[in-house]
């Protein structure tokens, strides 16, 4: 009888930085990966890296878009469920950072869409 072991972890915004170095710790020890980001080239090669040691699913997509979301939850479904979510994607928005009496709303809204809505939604849609 085969004990399928293999945890499994939803790591957003897992291209570069913090997201990539956990994604390959987690790779090297045998945790499968759902890895999203939205520049879809640096994805896919993040994401041929780390299938040379675990299965990734990687998909390209915003994590303010719901649909993509939906997709997120769709692939760690697919896995048979997650063990970890890491909400690492995010956006720093302008640098050095304005006041916020100067900060262009629209940018803010971003930001807290990106950093604060979208984390939490995903972990509601999970
Ligand atoms: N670096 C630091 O000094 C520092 C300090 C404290 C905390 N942190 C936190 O650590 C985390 C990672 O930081 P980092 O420096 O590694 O950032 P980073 O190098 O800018 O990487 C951010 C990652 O998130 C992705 N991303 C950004 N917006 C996204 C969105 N809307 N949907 C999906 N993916 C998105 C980026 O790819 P795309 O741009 O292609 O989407 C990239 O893969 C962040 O939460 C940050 O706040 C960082």
């Amino acid at each position: 009888m085969t004990i399928h072991t293999s945890r499994t972890a939803l790591i957003t915004g897992a291209s570069r930085g913090l997201g990539l170095a956990l994604a390959r710790q987690l790779a090297a020890q045998g945790w499968q990966l759902v890895i999203d980001a939205r520049g879809s080239e640096a994805l896919a090669t993040a994401r041929a890296e780390l299938a040379q040691q675990t299965r990734v699913i990687a998909i390209p997509g915003d994590v303010t878009d719901t649909r993509h979301r939906r997709a997120l939850v769709e692939a760690a479904q697919e896995s048979g469920g997650l063990d970890a979510l890491v909400n690492n994607a995010s956006i720093l928005g302008p640098s050095p950072q304005p006041n916020l009496l100067d900060y262009p709303l629209d940018v803010l809204e971003q930001v807290y869409r990106t950093n604060v809505i979208a984390p939490l939604a995903l972990i509601q849609d999970l």
